[in-house]
Protein backbone atom coordinates (compact mmCIF):
# COMPACT_ATOMS: atom_id res chain seq x y z
CA UNK A 1 0.00 0.00 0.00
CA UNK A 2 1.72 3.28 -0.94
CA UNK A 3 1.47 5.92 1.52
CA UNK A 4 -0.05 9.34 0.96
CA UNK A 5 2.19 12.04 0.11
CA UNK A 6 1.54 14.87 2.83
CA UNK A 7 5.23 15.89 4.22
CA UNK A 8 7.02 18.71 2.26
CA UNK A 9 10.56 19.71 3.41
CA UNK A 10 12.34 22.99 2.24
CA UNK A 11 15.55 23.74 3.08
CA UNK A 12 16.33 27.40 3.26
CA UNK A 13 19.76 26.88 5.35
CA UNK A 14 22.13 27.97 2.47
CA UNK A 15 24.39 31.23 2.82
CA UNK A 16 23.44 32.70 -0.98
CA UNK A 17 26.78 34.18 -1.71
CA UNK A 18 25.53 34.68 -5.10
CA UNK A 19 23.49 37.46 -3.64
CA UNK A 20 25.45 39.19 -1.16
CA UNK A 21 25.30 41.65 -0.31
CA UNK A 22 21.32 41.23 -0.30
CA UNK A 23 21.83 38.11 1.63
CA UNK A 24 24.07 39.41 3.91
CA UNK A 25 20.94 40.02 6.57
CA UNK A 26 18.24 38.71 4.79
CA UNK A 27 17.29 34.78 3.54
CA UNK A 28 17.72 34.54 -0.44
CA UNK A 29 14.27 32.71 0.10
CA UNK A 30 12.31 36.29 1.10
CA UNK A 31 13.50 37.62 -2.23
CA UNK A 32 10.50 38.57 -3.80
CA UNK A 33 9.25 37.43 -7.95
CA UNK A 34 7.01 40.62 -8.79
CA UNK A 35 5.51 41.14 -4.87
CA UNK A 36 6.07 37.15 -3.69
CA UNK A 37 9.01 35.99 -1.56
CA UNK A 38 10.50 32.59 -3.05
CA UNK A 39 9.53 30.81 0.31
CA UNK A 40 5.80 31.60 -0.24
CA UNK A 41 5.54 30.47 -3.97
CA UNK A 42 7.27 27.12 -2.38
CA UNK A 43 4.50 26.46 0.24
CA UNK A 44 1.87 27.37 -2.11
CA UNK A 45 2.73 24.81 -4.76
CA UNK A 46 3.52 22.54 -1.75
CA UNK A 47 -0.06 22.97 -0.70
CA UNK A 48 -1.35 22.51 -4.45
CA UNK A 49 0.21 19.09 -4.20
CA UNK A 50 -1.75 17.74 -1.36
CA UNK A 51 1.23 18.75 1.36
CA UNK A 52 -0.11 19.80 4.50
CA UNK A 53 2.77 19.33 6.84
CA UNK A 54 5.93 21.74 6.13
CA UNK A 55 9.36 21.66 7.75
CA UNK A 56 11.67 24.53 7.00
CA UNK A 57 15.09 23.03 7.52
CA UNK A 58 16.78 26.70 8.68
CA UNK A 59 20.15 28.40 9.60
CA UNK A 60 21.49 31.87 11.12
CA UNK A 61 19.27 35.09 10.37
CA UNK A 62 16.68 33.29 8.90
CA UNK A 63 13.90 34.42 11.53
CA UNK A 64 12.23 36.86 9.09
CA UNK A 65 11.21 33.40 6.90
CA UNK A 66 9.76 32.04 10.11
CA UNK A 67 7.75 35.24 10.60
CA UNK A 68 6.40 35.31 7.25
CA UNK A 69 3.70 32.77 8.11
CA UNK A 70 2.97 33.72 11.19
CA UNK A 71 0.13 35.91 12.16
CA UNK A 72 1.13 39.79 11.80
CA UNK A 73 -1.51 40.89 14.52
CA UNK A 74 -0.72 44.63 14.33
CA UNK A 75 -0.46 44.86 10.75
CA UNK A 76 -3.78 42.98 10.31
CA UNK A 77 -5.62 44.92 12.80
CA UNK A 78 -4.98 48.12 10.88
CA UNK A 79 -5.51 46.87 7.55
CA UNK A 80 -9.20 45.41 9.03
CA UNK A 81 -9.69 49.30 11.01
CA UNK A 82 -8.50 50.45 7.53
CA UNK A 83 -10.76 48.61 5.44
CA UNK A 84 -8.07 47.87 3.17
CA UNK A 85 -9.77 44.90 1.52
CA UNK A 86 -7.04 44.57 -1.30
CA UNK A 87 -4.00 44.58 1.37
CA UNK A 88 -5.59 41.96 3.47
CA UNK A 89 -6.69 39.70 0.83
CA UNK A 90 -2.90 40.06 -0.05
CA UNK A 91 -2.00 38.29 3.11
CA UNK A 92 -3.84 35.52 2.33
CA UNK A 93 -1.14 32.92 1.54
CA UNK A 94 0.70 33.34 3.60
CA UNK A 95 -1.60 31.71 6.60
CA UNK A 96 -0.80 28.28 7.35
CA UNK A 97 -2.84 26.11 9.40
CA UNK A 98 -2.01 26.02 13.15
CA UNK A 99 1.14 23.30 13.71
CA UNK A 100 1.29 22.46 10.41
CA UNK A 101 4.66 24.47 10.00
CA UNK A 102 8.25 23.42 12.06
CA UNK A 103 11.30 24.34 11.86
CA UNK A 104 14.56 22.86 12.60
CA UNK A 105 18.38 24.28 12.04
CA UNK A 106 20.85 23.06 10.32
CA UNK A 107 23.71 24.94 12.71
CA UNK A 108 26.18 24.58 10.08
CA UNK A 109 25.71 24.57 6.17
CA UNK A 110 27.72 21.11 5.64
CA UNK A 111 25.31 20.40 2.08
CA UNK A 112 21.72 19.48 0.82
CA UNK A 113 22.01 16.10 2.25
CA UNK A 114 22.81 17.26 5.55
CA UNK A 115 20.14 19.63 5.42
CA UNK A 116 17.64 16.63 4.81
CA UNK A 117 18.50 14.83 7.20
CA UNK A 118 18.43 17.40 9.80
CA UNK A 119 14.97 17.08 9.15
CA UNK A 120 14.84 12.75 9.84
CA UNK A 121 12.79 13.42 12.89
CA UNK A 122 9.70 15.46 10.98
CA UNK A 123 10.15 12.82 8.01
CA UNK A 124 9.56 9.47 10.18
CA UNK A 125 8.56 6.44 8.41
CA UNK A 126 6.67 8.88 5.89
CA UNK A 127 7.17 9.69 1.93
CA UNK A 128 8.26 13.29 1.68
CA UNK A 129 8.29 16.00 -0.52
CA UNK A 130 11.43 18.75 -1.10
CA UNK A 131 11.31 21.67 -2.79
CA UNK A 132 14.18 24.22 -3.28
CA UNK A 133 12.20 27.90 -3.18
CA UNK A 134 15.05 29.16 -5.45
CA UNK A 135 14.07 27.11 -8.31
CA UNK A 136 10.66 28.52 -9.34
CA UNK A 137 8.43 26.85 -11.62
CA UNK A 138 5.91 28.59 -14.55
CA UNK A 139 3.45 26.26 -15.21
CA UNK A 140 -0.33 24.87 -16.16
CA UNK A 141 0.00 22.29 -13.27
CA UNK A 142 1.82 22.73 -10.26
CA UNK A 143 5.51 21.31 -10.60
CA UNK A 144 4.73 19.16 -7.17
CA UNK A 145 1.98 17.97 -8.48
CA UNK A 146 2.70 16.61 -11.41
CA UNK A 147 5.76 14.65 -9.59
CA UNK A 148 2.84 13.61 -6.58
CA UNK A 149 0.80 12.05 -9.21
CA UNK A 150 3.76 10.22 -10.84
CA UNK A 151 4.56 9.05 -7.36
CA UNK A 152 0.48 7.61 -7.41
CA UNK A 153 1.94 5.89 -10.57
CA UNK A 154 5.12 4.85 -9.33
CA UNK A 155 4.86 4.00 -6.00
CA UNK A 156 8.28 5.26 -5.36
CA UNK A 157 10.97 8.17 -5.81
CA UNK A 158 10.68 10.46 -8.45
CA UNK A 159 12.27 13.44 -9.46
CA UNK A 160 11.60 16.51 -11.84
CA UNK A 161 14.28 16.66 -14.67
CA UNK A 162 15.01 18.95 -17.63
CA UNK A 163 17.48 18.35 -20.36
CA UNK A 164 19.98 20.87 -19.57
CA UNK A 165 23.49 21.95 -22.25
CA UNK A 166 26.06 19.09 -22.03
CA UNK A 167 28.57 22.33 -21.36
CA UNK A 168 25.99 22.87 -18.06
CA UNK A 169 26.33 19.43 -16.51
CA UNK A 170 28.90 20.42 -13.98
CA UNK A 171 26.20 22.26 -11.94
CA UNK A 172 23.57 20.17 -12.11
CA UNK A 173 22.67 16.55 -10.57
CA UNK A 174 22.35 14.49 -13.65
CA UNK A 175 20.69 11.24 -14.67
CA UNK A 176 21.79 7.80 -16.09
CA UNK A 177 18.73 6.50 -17.66
CA UNK A 178 17.06 3.58 -18.24
CA UNK A 179 13.65 2.47 -20.03
CA UNK A 180 12.35 6.48 -21.01
CA UNK A 181 8.57 6.89 -22.57
CA UNK A 182 9.55 10.60 -23.07
CA UNK A 183 7.42 11.73 -20.35
CA UNK A 184 8.79 9.24 -17.27
CA UNK A 185 12.60 7.61 -16.99
CA UNK A 186 13.59 4.95 -15.16
CA UNK A 187 16.81 6.15 -13.14
CA UNK A 188 19.94 3.71 -13.68
CA UNK A 189 22.36 6.25 -11.77
CA UNK A 190 22.69 9.77 -10.34
CA UNK A 191 26.00 11.58 -10.19
CA UNK A 192 26.69 15.22 -8.85
CA UNK A 193 27.75 17.35 -10.97
CA UNK A 194 29.73 15.40 -13.52
CA UNK A 195 32.26 17.59 -15.74
CA UNK A 196 30.76 17.53 -19.39
CA UNK A 197 32.81 14.79 -20.54
CA UNK A 198 32.28 12.06 -17.54
CA UNK A 199 28.36 13.25 -17.85
CA UNK A 200 26.33 10.08 -18.26
CA UNK A 201 23.39 12.16 -19.93
CA UNK A 202 22.27 15.54 -20.04
CA UNK A 203 19.14 15.23 -17.91
CA UNK A 204 19.33 16.94 -15.02
CA UNK A 205 17.89 17.25 -11.49
CA UNK A 206 15.30 20.13 -10.42
CA UNK A 207 14.65 21.70 -7.39
CA UNK A 208 11.42 19.03 -6.50
CA UNK A 209 11.60 15.74 -5.12
CA UNK A 210 9.26 12.81 -3.96
CA UNK A 211 11.02 10.47 -1.73
CA UNK A 212 11.29 7.43 0.10
CA UNK A 213 12.36 7.79 3.86
CA UNK A 214 14.77 5.22 3.61
CA UNK A 215 17.16 7.99 2.07
CA UNK A 216 17.47 9.30 5.65
CA UNK A 217 19.93 6.37 6.59
CA UNK A 218 22.06 6.75 3.76
CA UNK A 219 22.19 10.46 4.11
CA UNK A 220 23.42 9.65 8.06
CA UNK A 221 26.29 7.92 6.77
CA UNK A 222 27.68 11.26 6.40
CA UNK A 223 29.78 10.87 3.14
CA UNK A 224 31.30 14.05 1.42
CA UNK A 225 30.58 14.32 -2.36
CA UNK A 226 31.24 16.93 -4.71
CA UNK A 227 32.74 20.46 -3.26
CA UNK A 228 33.07 18.02 -0.05
CA UNK A 229 29.53 18.48 0.96
CA UNK A 230 27.29 15.66 2.20
CA UNK A 231 25.25 15.59 -1.07
CA UNK A 232 21.16 14.53 -1.31
CA UNK A 233 22.32 13.21 -4.82
CA UNK A 234 24.70 10.58 -3.35
CA UNK A 235 21.94 9.70 -0.58
CA UNK A 236 19.33 8.88 -3.47
CA UNK A 237 21.73 6.78 -6.29
CA UNK A 238 22.48 4.08 -3.11
CA UNK A 239 17.89 4.03 -3.49
CA UNK A 240 18.84 2.62 -7.09
CA UNK A 241 17.70 -0.85 -7.69
CA UNK A 242 15.82 -1.05 -4.36
CA UNK A 243 12.70 0.80 -4.85
CA UNK A 244 11.66 2.36 -8.05
CA UNK A 245 13.36 5.30 -8.93
CA UNK A 246 12.22 7.61 -12.21
CA UNK A 247 12.80 11.03 -13.53
CA UNK A 248 10.02 13.32 -14.55
CA UNK A 249 10.13 15.52 -17.75
CA UNK A 250 7.73 18.04 -16.38
CA UNK A 251 5.63 20.36 -17.95
CA UNK A 252 6.27 24.06 -17.28
CA UNK A 253 9.45 26.33 -16.99
CA UNK A 254 11.97 26.47 -14.43
CA UNK A 255 13.82 29.79 -13.27
CA UNK A 256 17.40 29.13 -11.38
CA UNK A 257 16.20 31.90 -8.93
CA UNK A 258 19.70 31.46 -6.89
CA UNK A 259 21.76 32.67 -9.88
CA UNK A 260 20.98 36.67 -10.77
CA UNK A 261 20.57 35.86 -14.42
CA UNK A 262 17.82 33.21 -13.67
CA UNK A 263 16.04 35.58 -10.64
CA UNK A 264 15.63 38.39 -13.00
CA UNK A 265 14.32 36.38 -15.74
CA UNK A 266 11.93 35.10 -13.51
CA UNK A 267 10.93 38.70 -12.87
CA UNK A 268 9.86 39.25 -16.25
CA UNK A 269 7.87 35.98 -16.74
CA UNK A 270 6.16 36.15 -13.90
CA UNK A 271 4.97 39.71 -14.42
CA UNK A 272 4.17 38.84 -17.66
CA UNK A 273 2.35 36.27 -16.48
CA UNK A 274 0.35 39.03 -14.47
CA UNK A 275 -2.49 40.55 -16.38
CA UNK A 276 -2.42 43.94 -14.04
CA UNK A 277 1.34 43.88 -15.00
CA UNK A 278 1.82 42.57 -18.60
CA UNK A 279 1.00 45.66 -20.40
CA UNK A 280 3.43 47.86 -18.52
CA UNK A 281 6.30 45.21 -18.66
CA UNK A 282 5.54 45.09 -22.38
CA UNK A 283 5.77 48.44 -22.48
CA UNK A 284 9.21 48.96 -20.70
CA UNK A 285 10.67 45.92 -22.20
CA UNK A 286 10.12 47.56 -25.71
CA UNK A 287 11.92 50.92 -24.66
CA UNK A 288 14.90 48.77 -23.23
P1 LIG B 1 22.66 26.35 -3.25
O1 LIG B 1 23.58 25.43 -3.95
O2 LIG B 1 21.84 27.30 -4.06
O3 LIG B 1 23.51 27.14 -2.16
O4 LIG B 1 21.71 25.46 -2.35
P2 LIG B 1 23.19 28.47 -1.39
O5 LIG B 1 24.11 28.55 -0.23
O6 LIG B 1 21.73 28.57 -1.09
O7 LIG B 1 23.54 29.64 -2.44
P3 LIG B 1 24.95 30.12 -3.05
O8 LIG B 1 25.37 29.05 -4.02
O9 LIG B 1 25.93 30.32 -1.93
O10 LIG B 1 24.62 31.41 -3.73
C1 LIG B 1 20.57 24.80 -2.86
C2 LIG B 1 19.53 24.67 -1.78
O11 LIG B 1 20.00 23.91 -0.68
C3 LIG B 1 19.92 24.64 0.53
C4 LIG B 1 19.87 26.09 0.11
O12 LIG B 1 19.21 26.88 1.09
C5 LIG B 1 19.10 26.01 -1.19
O13 LIG B 1 17.70 25.92 -0.98
N1 LIG B 1 21.09 24.27 1.37
C6 LIG B 1 22.31 24.12 0.78
C7 LIG B 1 20.93 24.06 2.71
O14 LIG B 1 19.81 24.19 3.26
N2 LIG B 1 22.02 23.67 3.44
C8 LIG B 1 23.25 23.52 2.89
O15 LIG B 1 24.19 23.17 3.63
C9 LIG B 1 23.38 23.77 1.53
Amino acid sequence: MKKPLRKAVLPVAGLGTRFLPATKAMAKEMLPVVDKPLIQYAIEEARAAGIEQFCMVTGRGKTALVEHFDIAFELEATLRQRNRVEAMEALKGTQVEPGSMVTVRQQVPLGLGHAIWCARAFIGDDPFAILLPDDLVLSQTPCLKQLADAYQETGGNVVAVVEVPREHTNRYGILKTGADDGRLVEVQGLVEKPAPADAPSNLSIIGRYVLMPEVIGHLAKMERGAGNEVQLTDGMAKLIGSQPFHGLRYEGTRFDCGDKAGFLEAQIAFALARPDLADAVRAFLKKY
